[in-house]
């Protein structure tokens, strides 16, 4: 597929009268378009097309998108704009591009939240953001004249760019593997099963917006270098960015997640239990089964679905329970949540949890956290 290109440096904003300030997730939306992220989108979405993701997956046009991209602005300002008018788009008191204003909506949120979240339930952390963020939606296709200053500019790559990449390397096969967290032995052990079958794994971790307990993106990215040079071969995996905002929407963000390491250049991606969930919102495997309503055609990527794994003692290895036979009193199941609560407590995750230079890294982090 080819990718939608709308950054464009020298595209002049001086002269546009009316101007939107971002929010940090509308910023990162805005790169994201821009660079062909979000590709086919050239814009925040208008009303039919965010009608239509929200209730059918689908962009009016029937293409499968699951995320509703939206630029959310207050009752008030709405009342200045009109279908027509253009804005420049604005964070922090810096011009990052520009929108043509297609469509001027309100949206229904609850309804929003959920098609899209599968709750209403302002706990949710995603559901709450969303009904924090203003009221009136714009819709329009937009510019990006400025890309954000990377914090991790070694890793900071357009989807062209990683397409080229992967090019380079010679992988017709790639597999994309999103997380939000530190690399534990469970993703390790999904990450090199795929591996096996498949050239070359892009590791993608998402440094957008992320709720205010999980791991900075500083010191994940810090993790993530150690454990590449200690336990992987070079020539097969590529680290990169995804300057996304977490939505934790489980299923629907399991799509939207693909359908963005497409983009990337991936031909699979990897989808664990409780994909992009948060709490018990989501059941284990739903952000898998979501998948049998598209064809692999029509995603442009393959869905490779792995169980729950854990560290066997019996087996003495990390297995799921479609490769070992004992009981559970043999398996060790931590999360991320459980790590980190682990080493707030002063305690040192096992090595059948995460590896050691993994845990040195975020005792590390941690400790620089409380001083700051
Ligand atoms: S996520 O919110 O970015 O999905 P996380 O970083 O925990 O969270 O997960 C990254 C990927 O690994 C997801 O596909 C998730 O389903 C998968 N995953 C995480 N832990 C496990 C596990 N123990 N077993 C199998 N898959 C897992």
């Amino acid at each position: 597929m080819t990718l939608v290109n709308r950054y464009n440096e020298k595209y002049q904003t001086a002269h546009i009268q009316h101007t939107i300030e971002l929010d940090a997730i509308a910023l990162s939306d805005l790169e994201l378009i821009g660079i062909g992220g979000y590709s086919p989108i050239e814009g925040f979405l208008n009303e039919e097309d965010y009608q239509s993701v929200v209730k059918n997956i689908r962009l009016a046009d029937g293409t499968v998108w699951s995320i509703p991209i939206t630029l959310p602005i207050s009752d008030e300002q709405a009342k200045t704009l009109q279908v027509g008018d253009e804005a420049k788009l604005v964070y922090q008191g810096e011009t990052y591009g520009a929108i043509e204003i297609a469509s001027i909506y309100v949206p229904n949120k609850e309804e929003e939240a959920r098609h899209v979240y599968g709750t209403d339930d302002q706990s949710h952390p995603g559901v709450r953001k969303l009904f924090e963020r203003p009221a009136v939606y714009v819709g329009g296709p937009v510019v990006l004249t400025k890309r954000q200053q990377p914090a991790f500019a070694d890793y900071t790559f357009t989807p062209a760019e990683t397409r080229a990449i992967f090019a380079e390397k010679g992988w017709k096969t790639v597999v994309g593997f999103q997380t939000r967290n530190p690399v534990h032995r469970a993703h390790e052990y999904i990450q090199k099963a795929a591996l096996e079958t498949i050239d070359g794994l892009f590791l993608n971790p998402l440094v957008g917006e992320t709720k205010s307990d999980d791991v900075s993106a500083t010191i994940r990215m810090e993790s993530y270098e150690v454990l590449l040079e200690k336990y992987y071969p070079a020539n097969r995996v590529q680290l990169g960015i995804f300057p996304a905002a977490m939505r934790y929407a489980g299923p629907r963000e399991a799509i939207f997640h693909a359908l963005v390491r497409k983009n990337y250049g991936c031909t699979h991606f990897i989808v664990g239990r409780d994909h992009a969930g948060v709490g018990d919102y989501y059941g284990t495997y739903d952000a898998q089964i979501i998948f049998e309503q598209f064809t692999n055609d029509e995603l442009g990527i393959t869905p490779l679905k792995f169980e729950h794994s854990f560290y066997c003692s019996a087996c003495e290895g990390m297995a799921t329970t479609k490769t070992c036979p004992h009981d559970a009193k043999d398996h060790i199941i931590l999360s991320g949540t459980k790590v980190r609560e682990m080493l707030r407590n002063g305690i040192t995750p096992p090595p059948t949890f995460s590896r050691k230079e993994v845990v040195e890294v975020l005792i590390r982090g941690m400790k620089q956290e409380v001083a700051e």
